[in-house]
């Protein structure tokens, strides 16, 4: 049984590494933005989103902003108290404010369940930058990106402090290429699995 949230900045390669983790360990791979993109880009025959959260999602992941806490709190009480995620989840981009973070410890421990480790991807921003720019998805503006940058900075590196002291942060040097990086998550990983 595994339980891991995945930080990092934008671009930091939490997809990449994760989308690694799910094949090899069978993990269920939740991507809150992966998951915000498809919810915004499904529409009707207007053109309006299908779906209340893509609706309420669309204009602060266009521009880069934060989706406010309430919705996606909110979000992750439904999706980790479904069936499939029962055997263990990854988290990729959720927690990002400290809120969030205390939120789903409340969350984990109403379902009695644990985290086991919160592992951050550190890469400089330039690379953050530049990686973020050559991957060009429709949110991958220079303007957007640099808003992303600075929020992560804000609002998501003080939550490193919170899993420091409980414990649960491994820090991984994410600049390095994508196979050694795998590696190193896997050695944290494996003590779980065996
Ligand atoms: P989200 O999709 O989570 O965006 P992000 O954090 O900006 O992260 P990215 O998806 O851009 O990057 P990544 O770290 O997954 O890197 P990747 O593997 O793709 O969120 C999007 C938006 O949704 C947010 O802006 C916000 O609006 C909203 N949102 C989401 N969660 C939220 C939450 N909890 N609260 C509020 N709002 C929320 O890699 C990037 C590129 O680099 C790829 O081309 C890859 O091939 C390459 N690469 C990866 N690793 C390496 C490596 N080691 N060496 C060289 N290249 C590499």
């Amino acid at each position: 049984m595994v339980r891991l949230v995945i930080l990092g900045g934008p671009g930091a390669g939490k997809g990449t590494q994760c989308e690694q983790l799910r094949d090899r360990l069978g993990l269920v791979w939740i991507s809150t933005g992966e998951i915000l993109r498809q919810a915004i880009a499904a529409k009707d025959s207007d053109g309006d989103c299908q779906t209340e959260l893509g609706r309420q999602a669309q204009s602060y992941v266009e521009r880069g902003e934060l989706v406010p806490d309430a919705i996606m709190i909110q979000f992750i009480q439904q999706r980790l108290s479904q069936p499939d995620v029962q055997q263990g989840w990854i988290l990729d981009g959720y927690p990002r404010t400290a809120f969030q973070a205390e939120e789903l410890d409340f969350l984990l421990e109403e379902l009695q369940q644990q985290l086991d480790y919160a592992i951050f991807l550190a890469v400089p921003p330039a690379e953050l930058k530049a990686r973020s720019l050559a991957r060009g998805r429709t949110d991958d503006t220079p303007e957007a990106i640099e808003r992303r940058i600075e929020l992560f900075e804000e609002r998501t590196v003080p939550i490193l402090e919170y899993y420091d002291l409980r414990k649960r942060l491994v820090r991984i040097d994410g600049a390095k290429p994508i196979e050694d990086v795998q590696d190193a998550i896997q050695t944290t990983v494996e003590t779980l699995v065996e």
